[in-house]
């Protein structure tokens, strides 16, 4: 029975019976996904014992909402796809209106084919509204067939009566509704049907369930991959422990050459090291004029600048369409420690690398690592992320040079979606645990119109 005046950490930790708080009886993602799970459950189970009995009462979903915002962040695992019919013609509709649109900015194709298929479709009558402004809403819109006008309410500079503008129109092709989805923010215009529509929504919790779910077994599937590749004749599992290669997995990068093209010349200093993921690689020397050999697949290229200091002894060309997953050397360093010491084939059993504490950065934040920030003291660079859950940026401390992840929430949506203490439950439970696979959180700050969270950079994507 968990006591209201427990904290949820001391109730994670009386039921977790002393396990270590640094995460060091976790041995792979699967294990990892588990623990989070499991402290999601504590924590909802958390929020219903000590909400107020009369205010459950008065509001018997509540306690639903807030489960749900709980587990609509990672938990796709009870997510059931619904895909919705659609004819070729709309498929390539769709398609050609949300890439473009900054919702799906950083999708891949492949992800915007399987969101697709859950957009379901709408019709509406010419004089029905769509959207609007001021409302909140999770839903964007493609347009089938049929026109819309969108109207934005404006106040005058005097801040007399407001009045509607009209500030255009949609057809076939169009798509709207991304910027409260982005921002959490209330809808920005009414929009309008001025004549009979079809239209293909899209839900802000389909679109994360789809693409958390695409990009869950595509680490999966990257893992597995990595663990089977091979460097200087010996597996990666002989060279890294489990923990090493998910950092590998979440910090290498793909990239793609076509027939033709050359990843490294021969002669030139070499600062990235390469895994040939698909297609065919030759080797040639003499300045690329004599066939050499080949790369197989799953072999690490691309070493002996990194691991002797000297040139790439060989031009290395795709002969059909190549992909790679790569690193710079830089990265490499800053997740793994030395590269001589993993690639130069004299390597070192993992017990050693782990007394050794080659691994500089780590994902588990103690204690006292934790920076306490103000807006001010931040600079901001570019954006990270933005999607329906809000946006991150890119900031570092002006006094410190640190760099960290900044996530931003809107407080309107935040109240309107009744998370409030969803949010701040959720923030007092990542502060307190150290777990490798949680992402550090250092401290939350606020203006008038959104919630931050200030979060430690992971490496990679
Ligand atoms: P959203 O705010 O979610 O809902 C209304 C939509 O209207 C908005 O997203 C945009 O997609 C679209 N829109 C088109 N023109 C404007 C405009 N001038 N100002 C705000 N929203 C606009």
């Amino acid at each position: 029975m968990i006591s209201g005046s427990q904290t949820p950490v001391h109730f994670i930790m009386s039921l977790t019976d002393g396990k270590p708080l640094d995460g060091s009886d976790v041995r792979d993602l699967a294990d990892a996904k588990n623990e989070i799970r499991f402290i999601r459950k504590f924590a909802a189970e958390f929020l219903a014992t000590v909400e107020d009995d009369e205010q459950k009462d008065k509001d018997e979903h509540r306690d639903d909402r807030v489960r749900g915002a709980l587990y609509d962040k990672q938990d796709f695992g009870s997510f059931k796809k619904v895909s919705y019919e659609k004819t070729d013609h709309v498929r390539s509709l769709i398609f050609d209106a949300i890439k473009p649109n900054v919702l799906f900015e950083h999708d891949t194709r492949e992800e915007i084919l399987q969101i697709i298929d859950v957009f379901k479709p709408l019709e509406f009558e010419r004089g029905e509204r769509v959207i609007t402004q001021g409302e909140e809403g999770s839903e964007f819109y493609v347009v089938e067939s049929g026109t819309l006008s969108i109207h934005v309410t404006v106040r005058g500079e005097d801040d007399d009566e407001p009045s509607e503008v009209k500030v255009g129109d949609y057809s076939a092709g169009s798509a709207f509704g991304e910027l409260a989805l982005i921002f959490g923010s209330p809808r920005a215009a009414t929009i309008t049907a001025t004549s009979d529509c079809r239209l293909w929504s899209l839900e802000r919790t389909a679109y994360r369930s789809v693409i958390s779910q695409l990009r869950y077994e595509q680490h999966l599937e990257k893992n597995a991959f990595l663990r089977s590749c091979v460097v200087s004749d010996k597996p990666f599992t002989e060279i890294f422990d489990a923990s090493q290669i998910e950092d590998l997995t979440i910090a290498t990068k793909v990239d793609t050459y076509e027939a033709g093209e050359v990843i490294l010349r021969e002669g030139e200093m070499g600062d990235t090291f390469y895994i040939l993921k698909s297609g065919t690689l030759k080797t040639y020397k003499n300045n690329g004029t004599e066939r050499y050999g080949k790369i197989d697949a799953k072999k690490a290229f691309g070493t002996t600048s990194l691991v002797k200091g000297t040139a790439s002894p060989l031009t290395y060309r795709a002969t059909s369409q190549v992909h790679v997953y790569y690193l710079t050397q830089k990265d490499f360093e800053a997740i793994m420690g030395s590269v001589q010491d993993a690639f130069d084939g004299t390597v070192v059993t993992r017990s050693v690398i782990k007394s050794e504490s080659k691994r500089t950065i780590k994902t588990t934040m103690s204690m006292d690592m934790r920076y306490e920030l103000q807006l001010g003291d931040l600079e901001h660079f570019n954006l990270l992320g933005r999607g329906a859950f809000g946006q991150v940026t890119l900031v570092q401390s002006r006094k410190t040079k640190k760099v960290f992840a900044l996530k931003a929430q809107s407080k309107h949506y935040i109240i309107k979606k009744g998370q409030k203490e969803h949010v701040l439950n959720e923030f007092r439970i990542m502060k307190e645990i150290e777990h490798p696979y949680i992402l550090g959180i250092h401290c939350a700050m606020q203006d008038e119109q959104h919630l931050y969270f200030l979060l430690d950079l992971l490496p990679g994507e």
